[in-house]
């Protein structure tokens, strides 16, 4: 019998749900994103994204079983994020989960959203052996995961203020434009010089597997503001192109570090930057070279949905780690 599994994921912009069957075949994944509704504000607001799901969920499940082809009684299990993410957001998702899973009497699976956004890859590469290493790189988290068995994280480096997506946004907003705004960087990036622009690269000390990315924003901003004083004009793709570079290849540099200090040869890449065309061909470029092989999450499932968390739920109920019914959302919530 097939272990079909409910994925509910609520913890940002992006209200969604996903039936997976036996970890693989995905029968469904909806997703109803709110980024026109947050873009009038240049990002999320908090309170309008709780309200947002609390609105869109229960017909976005309903939608999710329907092109399944699954009855709620069909389930094996429902998994939903409860951390890290907005509190508020979080809880939408975490209550209607436990309301399933307690009216069908089936098990509830708390996953965390980073080991979802990991889990990406294994919905594609089930086959995957361990030890892995994977960058996780999004809006909130910028981390260094390394997984010596499936379902152990340990982290080998963090950044130390700003998220790589986080980067993104403010660089695109100081352009003026839209939220989010690291898709918009990649594309002007692609029509840009990387070395016309040189900014600097936060390599931190020796050695260090952690990241630093305000310092590098700051550089931007204050690059257009000396340009505004002097009224010079900027060439908008150069400037996306050599700011994206200097995010990129730290990343890259740091990530290659730490598949030579752990001597894993499979390097994985996971979270909204992670659909980044710099960043997955200058990966692939420097793995080759040092004889590791990269997985990519394919584009769709890089940004947030629920098929990841179904996916990561799925090992969770095979391993028999079920949530009570007294689980709530952990906003700060770690690997
Ligand atoms: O994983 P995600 O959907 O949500 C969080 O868990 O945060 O990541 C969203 C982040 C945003 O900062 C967005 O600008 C960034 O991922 N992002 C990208 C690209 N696509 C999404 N950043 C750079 N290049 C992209 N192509
Ligand atoms: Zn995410």
């Amino acid at each position: 019998m097939s272990v079909i599994i409910l994925g509910i994921e609520t913890s940002c912009d992006e209200t969604s749900a996903a039936v997976l069957a036996d970890g693989v075949e995905l029968r469904s994944n909806v997703i109803a994103s709110q980024v026109d509704i947050h873009k009038k504000f240049g990002g999320v607001v908090p309170e309008v994204a709780s309200r947002k799901h609390l609105e869109n969920l229960h017909p976005v499940i309903l939608e999710a079983l329907a092109q399944a082809g699954v009855t709620p009684g069909e389930l094996s299990a429902v998994a939903v994020t409860y951390g890290p993410g907005l509190v508020g957001a979080l809880l939408v998702g975490v209550a209607a989960a436990k309301a399933m899973a307690y009216a069908l009497d089936i098990p509830l699976i708390g996953v965390n959203h980073l080991e979802g956004h990991i889990a990406a890859n294994f919905l594609v590469r089930p086959d995957l052996e361990f030890p892995l290493l994977c960058l996780v790189v999004s809006g909130g988290h910028s981390d260094l995961v390394y997984l010596p068995h499936r379902g152990d994280y340990r982290l080998l480096g963090r950044t130390r203020d700003d998220a790589a997506g986080e980067a993104f946004d403010k660089v695109a907003r100081a352009l003026g434009l839209d939220y989010p705004g690291g898709p918009l960087i990649d594309q002007l990036a692609q029509q840009g010089d990387p070395r016309a622009v040189q900014f600097p690269l936060a390599f931190l000390e020796e050695g260090s597997l952690d990241f630093s990315f305000s310092g590098l924003k700051s550089a931007v901003l204050n690059y257009l503001n000396r340009a505004a004083m002097l009224n010079q004009e900027i060439n908008r793709a150069d400037l996306a192109a050599g700011f994206q570079r200097a995010v990129v290849e730290v990343l890259v540099e740091k990530t290659m570090l730490a598949a030579q200090k752990t001597g894993v040869k499979t390097i994985m890449l996971a979270g909204g930057v992670a659909a980044n065309r710099g960043l997955r061909e200058l990966l692939q470029a420097r793995a080759a070279a040092a004889g590791c092989r990269v997985v990519l999450p394919p584009l769709h499932l890089c940004t947030d949905n629920a098929a990841m968390i179904a996916c990561a739920g799925y090992y969770k109920y095979l391993r028999g780690d079920f949530a009570p019914l007294t689980l709530n959302a952990v906003p700060s919530l770690t690997l």
